[in-house]
């Protein structure tokens, strides 16, 4: 049976017994629940550490031999009695996994498994009153359900957006549980779908925590710099359960700013702090001011900064001025050992190498990474691109895919709105040019603008290649670019298709008035793999071949008139299934400018010197 198959059946069975997505189970704000923001700065129990574990392949845990719902599944976490009924699982005994971390690189044998894994933990709680208690789960790929002392809580789809799960009522008083069961199968109708040039890293991925909020709580909120006055900062704050008059109050105490305001029929309180010497945000100058927001009992503070993002023709105006994005793609994949990344010890390093580099920018490919990313992007001055798994070939005419989208663009934007250093979103990359996934992502940058009326929308597009009697023309026309704000493209040339010098007789046209970021492009070496010295012509996979790939596109792309930023692919080498060229991929996809070891390939040094001597691209 399909393994997709299979899944939709463990999926219709669970919702048959009412195991849907309950209200408290806040994974998606665009149906109106509530997901918890700013978790870094709210007090809360972490449940990192190691969790007890058992690798269900078969999904024994939920059904019987004949493919029926357990009742006794293993999301009872019976005790185990040697005497008493032969009993098939036993949590207590079981081995354990570290989390936050993907399962694949923590056993060897874990390596290629996808499946379910159940994990298990006993925590304390004692109950306080008028208080709500959260699960927060940074991250999970790729779908989650949750049990609190055999209760079921929630369910979420989405491998890298995080979501919270009202477990109040499922608690008393001393020793509590939960058990998740976390399933990495890819499926057909998921968001990414089958096909993905990355390894599917499974498991609790990220943070896990318990978090107390009062009945009513400040569960969104957006602040930024007006547009058409940039000494007005505006927004709201969005306070759960709240009653129409709820105060609301946002104080900035470096701008001795402190507004009052109240909350409307829909508990959200618009915010317009007015504003003296503000300093605003830039790669230059990262400027944050720590900004407090309570309501009733409840109080947060959160580091913000303060900064407009728009474009002008083909311009991109940062605070008005015209700017350059000069960027690198990163896929969060650990440097050194590799998996999924998502300690600051793995942001420092990946960021750092940017900063290196001399970039002003990331593209967080392709998919919303750990928030200490963005965080840390905020403090360093890098401008980011972040993207949902909208990758290659979904299922465009599917509905109840596109809710998925439309669940993890909104997680996305919940969770980062408030982010400086995030100046796109991106709702795709390299999609095939029809009709059904034209209108798609088309309501998906609807949404985006809806959802974020302050930032730009982009996609990656991949672009039509014609012969010319010189060379080759490059027509960046795809459907799609009508609706974004700034057009993203992928090219390989001297990789896929051409030599490296092919970039020297390749035109580009460009149908759009909008700016050009290239989003991609770039070739493979292993790192050590040299040609022999004073090879003219090196061979692919060498440092030397990788190294004229950069220095043949540089020069093609200060052609082209209306580009305004580029992300090559990619910082470091990461892993992919996709990947299996003994000796020179084994299983890694060898595009980075970086090995996975920290290696700098010869290519990293063309462009830093681009980078740093601003030879590569202008903002107007
Ligand atoms: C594509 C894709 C990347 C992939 C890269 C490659 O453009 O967007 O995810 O890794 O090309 O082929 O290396």
């Amino acid at each position: 049976m399909q393994k997709s198959a299979t899944r939709s059946i463990l999926t219709a069975s669970l919702l048959a017994v009412g195991f849907n997505t309950p209200a408290f189970c806040q994974t998606s704000p665009q149906a109106n629940t509530t997901l918890l923001v700013d978790i870094d700065h709210r007090p809360s129990t972490s449940l990192n550490g190691d969790w007890r574990t058992i690798v269900d392949q078969y999904s024994t845990g939920i059904y019987t031999l004949h493919q029926e719902l357990r009742k006794d599944g293993f999301f009872m976490n019976a005790p185990f009695d040697p005497s008493g009924h032969p009993q098939d699982y036993n949590f207590a005994n079981a081995a354990t996994l570290r989390v936050p971390g993907d399962w694949n690189t923590q056993r060897p044998e874990l390596l290629y498994y996808e499946g379910p894994i159940w994990y298990e933990k006993d925590f304390q709680h004692t109950a306080v009153s008028n208080k709500h208690t959260f699960l927060h789960i940074g991250a999970a790929n790729y779908r989650t359900f949750v049990w609190v002392n055999t209760k079921k809580i929630c369910e979420h789809e989405g491998g890298f957006t995080p979501f919270d799960c009202d477990i109040t009522a499922a608690l008393h008083d001393g020793s509590n549980f939960v058990v998740l069961s976390v399933d990495s199968t890819r499926i057909a109708e998921g968001v990414p779908t089958l096909q993905t040039d990355w390894w599917n890293y499974g498991g609790l991925t990220r943070d896990v925590s318990l978090v107390e909020v009062p009945d009513q709580f400040i569960d969104d909120y957006d602040l930024h710099l007006s547009r058409t006055d940039r000494s007005v900062i505006e927004g709201y704050v969005h306070v759960e359960g709240a009653p129409a008059g709820t105060p609301v109050t946002v104080t900035i105490p470096e701008l001795h700013a402190k507004i009052e305001s109240t909350v409307d029929a829909n508990s959200r309180a618009a915010i317009s702090i007015p504003t003296k010497s503000l300093s605003l945000w830039s790669p230059e100058d990262p400027k944050l001011y720590k900004v407090e927001i309570s309501s009733g009992p409840d109080k947060i503070e959160d580091t913000i900064g303060f900064r407009t993002i728009e474009t002008r023709g083909t311009q991109i105006l940062l605070n008005g001025k015209p700017v350059f994005l000069r960027g690198i793609s990163i896929h969060a994949e650990a440097p050194y050992r590799t998996g999924r990344a998502y300690t600051q010890k793995d942001v420092d390093t990946l960021l750092g190498w940017a900063k290196e580099l001399g970039c002003n920018y990331v593209r967080l490919a392709h998919y919303p990474h750990d928030e200490r990313m963005t965080r840390t992007a905020d403090r360093l001055g890098l401008m980011v691109w972040s993207e949902i798994p909208d990758y290659w070939a979904l299922q465009f005419d599917n509905q109840a895919v596109l809710a998925k989208s439309r669940q993890q663009l909104s997680e996305m934007i919940r969770r980062d709105r408030d982010k400086a250093s995030i100046v796109l979103w991106s709702v795709a990359n390299e999609t095939p040019n029809t009709e059904a996934r034209t209108k798609y992502l088309t309501a998906m940058v609807d949404l985006a603008h809806q959802l974020d009326p302050t930032r730009l929308v982009t996609a990656a597009l991949l672009v039509r290649t014609e012969k010319t009697a010189s060379g080759s023309n490059k027509i960046v026309d795809d459907p799609l670019g009508k609706a974004l704000d700034v057009i993203g493209t992928n090219e390989y040339i001297g990789w896929y298709e051409q030599h490296a010098e092919g970039a020297d007789t390749t035109t580009w046209d460009i149908r759009y008035d909008k700016p050009l970021i290239m989003s991609e492009w770039g070739g493979d070496a292993k790192a050590g793999n040299h040609a022999a010295s004073g090879d003219t012509h090196p061979a692919l996979w060498t440092e030397e071949y990788q190294a004229e790939i950069y220095r043949h596109q540089i020069a093609m792309l200060n052609k082209i008139p209306q580009l305004r930023g580029t992300s090559p692919w990619i910082l470091m080498d990461f892993r992919s299934a996709r990947r299996v060229n003994p000796g020179l991929q084994d299983n890694f996809n060898r595009k980075g400018l970086i090995s996975d070891q920290g290696v700098r390939k010869q290519a990293f040094f063309i462009l830093q010197k681009a980078y740093k001597d601003k030879t590569l691209g202008r903002a107007e």
